[in-house]
């Protein structure tokens, strides 16, 4: 087994800043020396030189749609090519959704993922499982999936005929979760008023991008959100509600925390640096940047970044979710509606939040806490990953902060035709990358192999008591 010393850099956790150099031994953090002390550790380790760089722990995304079936199409990273361009970001975690089939299991939807997954990602996963047909039978396999390490399962208030559950089917998952330890996800839109309003907005000849942001109207994702946080109080489960956009859905989640109730909320970075607008720019190109939760206009981001300093919303998570311009988005031309729903996003997300912290809208500490530590611990995988601590998996960024880099499809390393940040400057960059003791990005090199990861099993979410 190899021994590994990344020398000389600053290392930020999410609770502190320290000069140390780091010592890897094998697949697992060996500890952390003053500066200068290790090589008394072992004279014949590697030594990565981390001068001027901040040592950080390996990005945890926990909200990735690799290969998801959407709209008649799929997303267009596969496990291999979505992990690849994650390393490359320097996130070495990604927890995806396996899907219940329709008619199906979620024992079903879980297999499926796994045998997509399997030998495949160049980075470790795990699998949150969505519950797209809630029954006696799904309810009763959750319990074993949980002791598998599935331990998440995500619902949709959004999406009638698809993935939607209703208030009945919502409160006896959560009833469920509340005696098997489940944290259950929320997709928190109105979609049976949303669909009125698509229906209309056709039936009025509005087809383009722009009325995709116009019918998810934000009090429908705030109405959403308060119902999903009432049924979770009356079930007595936890809650975590993902992609959360509008400010009114915002107050939801804060009012509940601040009743002391275990909600949770995650954001994404395309909340975060683009606006409603997008879905404007001429010949169709909007599409590029439909998701759901729509982009916002732009006041709601101001409540957004508050949110994520005062911890009302405690994760950002790309829900990385692509679909190529020419030939999937433009199965929408003519029918807002028929756009498939996502962005790409997943090897960015490291580098968007650092230029917040560049931008001083958040600290270091807090962008390690907020794009690792924490959805490490929410999704029962810390201290393995999130954490530099002996004994974590000695996955590591040796990040450059002074890195000028320009975002742009021609440079990307995601499967898709367009970036939703083209042109976009950014200060900083993951050097070097190391997932379980393996360098799998170096200086701009790709030294990472599918097959490397693994599929993580999950403990429950660590924030409950
Ligand atoms: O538009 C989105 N977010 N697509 C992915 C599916 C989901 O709802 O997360
Ligand atoms: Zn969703
Ligand atoms: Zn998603
Ligand atoms: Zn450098």
């Amino acid at each position: 087994m190899s021994r590994t010393i990344i020398r000389g850099g600053l290392v930020i956790t999410a609770t502190e800043e320290i000069r140390a150099d780091v010592l890897v031994d094998g697949e697992r953090i060996a500890g952390l020396l003053a500066p200068g002390a290790a090589e008394h550790w072992d004279a014949t380790a590697r030594v990565l030189d981390a001068t001027g760089h901040y040592v950080i722990p390996g990005g945890v995304d926990a909200h990735t749609h690799m290969e998801m079936p959407f709209g008649g199409t799929f997303a267009s990273d596969t496990f291999e090519t979505g992990t690849r361009a994650a390393a490359w970001g320097g996130t070495t975690t990604i927890v995806d959704f396996a899907i219940q089939p329709p008619g199906g299991s979620p024992r079903e939807g879980l297999d499926t993922w796994h045998a997509k997954a399997e030998g495949r990602c160049a980075v470790d996963y795990g699998f949150h499982l969505i519950l797209s047909d809630v029954g006696e039978q799904a309810l009763k396999e959750m319990d074993g999936l949980v002791g598998e390490g599935i331990t998440s399962f995500k619902l949709f208030m959004a999406y009638p005929g698809v993935f939607y559950s209703d208030d009945g089917r919502i409160l006896r998952t959560m009833q469920r979760a509340a005696d098997n330890g489940a944290l259950v996800m929320m997709h928190a839109e109105n979609g049976i008023a949303i669909d009125v309003l698509v229906e209309q907005a056709l039936a009025e000849g509005r087809t383009d991008p722009r009325v995709h942001g116009q019918v998810r109207h934000p009090l429908l994702e705030a109405e959403a959100t308060h119902r999903a946080i009432q049924l979770s109080r009356v079930a007595g489960a936890p809650l975590y509600v993902v992609h959360v956009s509008a400010a009114e859905a915002i107050a939801e989640i804060t009012r509940a925390r601040d009743a002391g109730l275990d909600v949770f909320g995650e954001t994404c970075p395309q909340y975060l640096f683009l606006t409603v607008d997008e879905l404007a720019r001429p010949g169709f190109e909007g599409a590029k940047y439909v998701c759901s939760t729509p982009l916002r206009p732009a006041e709601h981001q101001a409540s957004l970044w508050q949110a994520l300093r005062t911890n009302d919303l405690s994760v950002v998570s790309t829900d990385h979710c692509p679909f190529c311009f020419t030939s999937q988005k433009e199965l929408g031309l003519g029918d807002f509606s028929k756009i498939p729903n996502g962005m790409p996003g997943v090897e960015h997300r490291l580098d968007l939040l650092h230029h917040a912290v560049v931008e001083g809208r958040i600290s270091r500490r807090r962008w390690v806490e907020l794009a690792s530590t924490t959805p490490a611990r929410m999704f029962g995988l810390h201290p393995r990953k999130g954490s530099l601590a002996p004994g974590a998996d000695a996955d590591v960024v040796i990040y450059d902060p002074a890195a000028e880099q320009v975002l742009s499809a021609e440079t990307h390393h995601m499967n898709v035709d367009y970036s939703a940040y083209e042109g976009k400057r950014i200060t900083g960059r993951a050097r070097t990358v190391l997932s379980r003791g393996e360098v799998v990005v170096d200086d701009g090199r790709y030294l990472g192999r599918a097959g490397h990861g693994r599929f993580l099993p999950r403990d429950t979410c660590q924030y409950l008591t």
